[in-house]
């Protein structure tokens, strides 16, 4: 069966290794998604698993339409009933429009009602909507004169679950676990986020390093849970496997920021993602840190917009970054996701790797170095 893993853009390529490391065979690469082929059962266990995708769906129909009209019969002509039943609650979702569909909203009522009617045409009974905690979730794609009607897996899987309040500047947890992977975290090393804000990227780092799988952090019913597609034995096995695989994590993680609020926050987050205990946490200014640990990797999100927006600041501030990493963190591998071009030239660092991604609809650059006497740019690369 034909499968889709949406993805931020950029990420497709880190999506695709993780769907094939899940037992994936057959794939292919599509701006801001991965189609692939797969069984039913095992394209809701890589929902239950997958870190790095934002959503694993089912494709139902893909057609084409020339008028609302058309586009309402065409949804309305699926076997809609086979998937949902009267019992169940539903939500339908639209992305983008045509020039026959110009508002999301209308296109998703046009979508409701036509898996309404069909539903209560053939049973007799209609299933009703919840906006809070729908059984299925629907998803409608538009592109030009197409539509490509969904089901969704596992929900949005760049939400976890595990965040209590939201933070500025904080990373979704998808591409959060994106950036440990493109950095070559694998879960061994000692990983250190000194800028830690909402603890993101640690909480992250500590459920890989344990390996549990980002459905354990599900509410109860959530995707592919509240469906018929798979049995009820076939879903309990999924969980029985993934708790099977959950290991003691390898190494400490380390989080730390300069902001108390911030790191009383991670400290909740991790308490909800019950990784708590993997982690050591730390009020303190980075300039003033000192290595928790010998060597190890060091991932961060290093601040921007609000907390340094002026080129001299920056300038200034990522100098003295670079200088600290070079000094301080000897036998360190740092790997900083940078969103000023005035910090990538003011840290002063030779990267050995510049990847491009979006943070949001900020363009970003996550920069790798290696830490040992003589990174400073002007040596040459070891
Ligand atoms: C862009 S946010 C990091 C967000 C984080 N990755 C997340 O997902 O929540 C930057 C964080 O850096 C912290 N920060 C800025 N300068 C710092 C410094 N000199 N030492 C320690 N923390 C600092 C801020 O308090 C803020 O929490």
């Amino acid at each position: 069966m034909n499968f889709i893993a949406t993805a931020t853009p950029l990420t497709e390529g880190v999506v695709e290794k993780e769907l094939l490391e899940l037992g994936v065979k057959e794939s292919s690469i599509k701006t801001g998604r991965v189609e692939f082929k797969t069984t039913l059962e095992n394209a809701c266990e890589i929902a239950f698993k997958i870190r790095t995708a934002r959503r694993i769906l089912l494709p139902l129909k893909n057609f084409q339409f020339d008028s609302k009209e058309d586009f309402f019969g065409e949804s309305k002509n699926f076997e809609w009933e086979e998937f949902i039943s009267p019992d169940n609650t539903f939500l339908v979702r639209i992305k983008g429009t045509n020039s026959k569909l110009k508002n999301t909203s209308y296109t998703s009522l046009l979508l409701k009602d036509a898996v309404v009617d069909r539903i209560r045409e053939k049973k007799g009974k209609r299933p009703s909507i919840s906006k809070e905690n729908p059984d299925a979730v629907i998803l409608g794609y538009i592109e030009e004169n197409r539509a490509q009607l969904s089901l969704d897996l596992g929900g949005a899987l760049h939400k976890r679950g595990y965040r209590s309040v939201p933070t500025r500047g904080t990373l979704n947890e998808t591409l959060a676990a994106v950036i440990l992977k493109l950095s070559g975290y694998d879960g061994k090393e000692f990983l250190i986020d000194p800028m830690a804000g909402s603890g993101t990227i640690g909480i992250e780092a500590a459920l890989m390093s344990a390996n549990i799988s980002p459905g354990f952090l599900w509410k109860m019913g959530r995707g592919f849970f509240s469906l018929n597609l798979i049995d009820e034995k076939k879903k309990r096995e999924i969980v029985l496997k993934a708790k099977d695989e959950i290991s003691s994590p390898k190494e400490r993680i380390f989080l730390s920021d300069r902001d108390e609020e911030a790191i009383n926050i991670s400290r909740k987050n991790a308490q909800n993602a019950k990784v708590l205990n993997f982690i050591d946490f730390s009020v303190c200014d980075f300039f003033n840190l000192t290595p928790p640990s010998k060597e190890g990797l060091i991932v961060t999100n290093t601040p921007y917009g609000e907390d340094v927006s002026l080129d001299e600041e920056a300038r200034f501030y990522f100098k003295k970054m670079g200088d600290k990493l070079k000094k301080e963190f000897k036998n360190y591998t740092a790997s900083l996701l940078l969103g000023n071009k005035e910090a990538i030239k003011s840290i002063g660092l030779r990267a050995f790797k510049r990847i491009s991604l979006y943070n949001g609809s900020v363009e970003v650059k996550l920069c790798l170095y290696r830490l040992y006497e003589g990174s400073l740019k002007e040596k040459s690369q070891r």
